[in-house]
């Protein structure tokens, strides 16, 4: 059979052979006796890279999210969130039904609300209204097709949120693809959020896990609720390692390759009449494209190309995703590219 070409998301990539060998070679103890030497390992390089003083593992992104908010927070405050944040729309409403929150939901194009649009909506201390406890952001932002948010936005959300005694947390799932395509170091972007959460198991290629990391004070709270949520594992060094192995320089460094591959598809489908695709937008590894011009509906050019071995997502009606990672090479690409011209007009 043909290779599937698969730009449907980068949580497809597979471990390395040298993750494979890692996690086979790894010493194991107990982890919620702190008694794994690769998990207290990766802990510690997390922290580190992103400048907190703790992090601590945990089995996915979502529960990284839901720990912080219960974490920063108590039942019945709110938390400002871009209205497209996955937080919002993507985690079963966590937010609501585990840590009992309201939320004031923003519109920010380039994935993060104005800061001035979020300081009006900081609730004033009176007694019918609920307290607003922390502000939510995500770099990159997924549904804005991996767009990153200026560091200067983040400046200016710290202001914000100092001048009204606010945490801040950040969703950086993909916070190293916005690293690398700022130029800067990951802990750039964390220092002006109280707490951070990182996927290892999206563009960075390990199989499972998230980090989460902050203060010494907010990781120990963090702990208790992630024990609460079923996150304390067990002899977790076999991911712990794949999980090192993810955060070396080298691997945050080739996410470029990811970019630059994601750009070369952006260009390659707008030369395609009937198809638009918002360059300014296509920063990291993620291409929106809209089909809305070809009147050609996303299910059934989705469907084209299945049969043809290329799978890519459904964004609505006319609109479609793709998603570049490391199992996806260029030579990939340009096939792609072929079929899609290919189907497009049949
Ligand atoms: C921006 C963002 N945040 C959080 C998550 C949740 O991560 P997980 O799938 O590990 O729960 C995802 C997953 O795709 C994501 O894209």
């Amino acid at each position: 059979m043909e290779k599937v070409i698969d730009l449907r998301r980068d949580t497809i990539t597979l471990p390395t052979e040298e993750m494979r060998e890692a996690a086979f070679r790894s010493p194991l103890g107990d982890a919620v006796y702190g008694e794994d030497p690769r998990q207290r390992e990766l802990e510690e390089l997390t922290a580190f890279i992103l400048g907190k003083e703790r992090a601590i593992f945990l089995p996915s992104g979502t529960m990284g999210n839901l720990v912080a908010l219960l974490a920063h927070t108590e039942r019945g405050n709110e938390m400002i969130l871009e209205e497209n944040a996955h937080i919002f729309t993507s985690e079963t409403g966590g937010l609501a039904q585990v840590a009992g929150l309201m939320v004031k939901t923003l519109r920010g194009e380039d994935g993060a609300p104005e800061p001035r649009d979020v300081e009006r909506a900081i609730r004033p201390e009176n007694i019918h209204y609920p307290r607003t406890a922390l502000i939510g952001l995500e770099n990159t932002h997924y549904r804005y097709g991996g767009i990153v948010v200026p560091l200067s936005k983040f400046e200016k959300m710290r202001e914000v949120a100092d001048r009204h005694h606010l945490s801040i947390h950040l969703d950086g799932a993909r916070l190293f693809n916005a690293a690398v395509y700022l130029g800067v170091e990951a802990k750039e972007i964390a220092r002006y959020c109280d707490s951070v959460m990182i996927s290892l198991s999206k563009g960075l290629g390990a199989p499972v896990g998230s980090l989460l990391a902050g203060s010494g004070d907010f990781i120990k709270e963090a702990e208790r609720y992630r024990k609460m949520l079923g996150g304390g594992m067990r002899q977790t060094g076999w991911l712990c390692a794949c999980g090192i192995l993810a955060l070396s320089e080298d691997n945050i460094s080739r996410l470029q390759e990811d970019h630059d591959n994601a750009r070369f598809l952006a260009e390659g489908l707008q030369s395609l009449p009937g198809i638009e695709v918002n360059q300014h937008q296509v920063q990291t590894n993620f291409v929106l494209a809209d089909l809305s011009q070809s009147q050609l509906k996303a299910s059934v050019f989705l469907q084209r190309l299945r049969d043809e071995g290329i799978l890519a997502t459904q964004v609505d009606d006319f609109r479609v995703r793709f998603v570049t990672s490391r199992e996806v090479e260029r030579e990939d690409i340009t096939v792609a590219l072929q079929v899609i011209k290919e189907v497009i007009y049949i």
